[in-house]
């Protein structure tokens, strides 16, 4: 029997794409190797986000060249958004590269396995969502959904919406169906997946389905305990969507909302198309349906002009907003993007260090003053697995998405009450309820 390797980069939707490239192995009759060394197709799926995921990825193709060179009937594959960014250059400088696809190609690659192809094949057309491709699920609980493929915006600094093409949305009846099939699987938790999923269902015909209307399908499906959703974008987040979070049961009280910057300026020259007080209005709409709501966001630092006063806004925000966390990121100049042909280095890079520890103290101190709440209540926990760090305890997640490690017994994809007695900046700990430990023993 062949096997097979996949090595991921990047977002949850890349994750998504290699587990349905994994399935797509699997019913072609591959099995999953351990290692690339064990493996007779060796894949990457790869990203593109900032130069480090460019790096990160290039460091590992020098080793399938290695195995490519010591045993020549090997296939190489390279798919996701680096690939789609390069296109057929990748032939170029990497000759042992037999197979290249962009974003969500899955197919393709099914395509050039069973041809008798001898030669190297590119496969980059945007063709929207590709097939209905049996997912490999990490856990059998939890499932992603991509609800929709690509990006209409233009943020300057983004090299997406030229790595994934123009938004298409799946039709609604369609993704509840694949639902339902899910949650008759044994799934109890759902992500939606899009690059801008509040922008979902625009582009539908002849009957146009918004991302609120989706959201109240999906909580009719009756095993679906938590639904998830990343990424939302600010200028999309009506008041519609807000209110599913309060509203309809499975809906988690979480929510993304990439900030990017806390400047006016900066969120004009990065084509954001809100400003900070439209976006400071839509986090007090939140707070005033869900207030209890767990609000997490995306920072980048150093975008090419972003001054001292600049960045200070971006503190500013931070400490009036009180994220439950933040990725923060240091801005990274990409091929094809607007902001990438700015003269880099407006922001020194000194500076952009001291920015980033300036700004990742804030939002450490802000996250740990915000999980504080939690201390002293009992939290749903959906139970994922041993703890990381101690293998008597466990480890789940709650439902304003915060890892809680406690102690108890339970089994994987169990929903658990867990009473809270400790909170850090990223986890929380407990003690399940002895309550749910003496129903459930009875
Ligand atoms: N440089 C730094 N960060 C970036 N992001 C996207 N593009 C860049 C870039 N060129 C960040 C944004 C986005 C997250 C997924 O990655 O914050 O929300
Ligand atoms: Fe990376 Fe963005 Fe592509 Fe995801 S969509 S793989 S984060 S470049």
């Amino acid at each position: 029997m062949k096997r097979y390797h996949v090595t991921t980069f990047g977002c949850q939707m890349n994750e998504h794409d290699s587990e349905r490239m994994k399935g797509m192995l699997d019913s072609l009759g591959y099995a999953e190797a351990a290692a690339a060394e064990e493996a007779d197709v060796i894949l990457f799926n790869t990203c593109s986000i900032r130069e480090k995921a460019d790096s990160r990825f290039l460091a590992h193709l020098g080793h399938a060249k290695r195995l490519k060179l010591a045993d020549p009937t090997r296939v190489v594959g390279v798919g996701g958004c680096w690939a789609q960014s390069v296109k057929d250059e990748v032939f170029e400088r990497f000759p042992f590269v037999d197979v290249a696809f962009g974003p969500g190609q899955v197919h393709k690659l099914a395509e050039f396995l069973t041809s008798d192809s001898l030669t190297a094949q590119g496969f980059f057309e945007f063709e929207g969502f590709t097939g209905h491709l049996p997912g490999k699920r990490a856990r059998e609980f939890q499932a992603w959904v991509q609800i929709s493929v690509g990006c209409n915006m233009a943020c300057s600094y983004c090299i997406v919406p030229s790595t994934r093409g123009r938004e298409v949305s799946r039709p609604a009846d369609e993704l509840v169906e694949e639902v339902r099939a899910l949650a008759a699987d044994g799934v109890r938790e759902v992500t939606l997946l899009g690059q801008n999923v509040n922008s979902y269902g625009r582009d539908l015909r002849p009957t146009r389905t918004s991302f609120a209307e989706l959201l109240e399908r999906l909580d009719a499906i009756d095993a679906i305990k938590r639904i998830r959703y990343t990424s939302p974008h600010p200028k999309d987040m009506r008041e519609d969507v807000i209110l599913a979070h309060a509203q309809l049961p499975s809906v988690c009280e979480h929510i993304h909302l990439p900030l990017q910057s806390g400047s006016s300026r900066i969120l004009k020259a990065m084509r954001r198309t809100y400003t900070r007080e439209r976006y400071l209005d839509r986090v007090a709409l939140i707070r005033e349906h869900v207030p209890d709501v767990a609000i997490t966001t995306d920072i980048i630092v150093g975008f090419p002009g972003e001054t001292e006063a600049d960045f200070a806004q971006t503190l500013e925000v931070c400490e009036d907003v009180g994220y439950d966390s933040a990725f923060t990121f240091v801005f990274s100049p990409r091929r094809g993007t607007e902001a990438g042909a700015l003269a880099d280095g407006l922001v020194a890079h000194e500076e952009k260090v001291e920015r980033m520890q300036r700004l990742v103290e804030v939002v450490q101190r802000r996250a740990a003053e915000r999980a504080q709440r939690f201390v002293g209540r009992s939290l749903d926990v959906l139970v994922e697995g041993t703890s990381r760090t101690d293998a008597s305890r466990l480890r789940g997640r709650s439902r304003h998405n915060k890892a809680v490690n406690f102690s108890g017994l339970a089994a994987p994809g169990e929903i658990v009450p867990v009473q809270i007695t400790g909170a850090t900046s990223q986890t929380l700990s407990g003690e399940l309820s002895l309550l749910a430990a003496a129903s459930r023993g009875r």
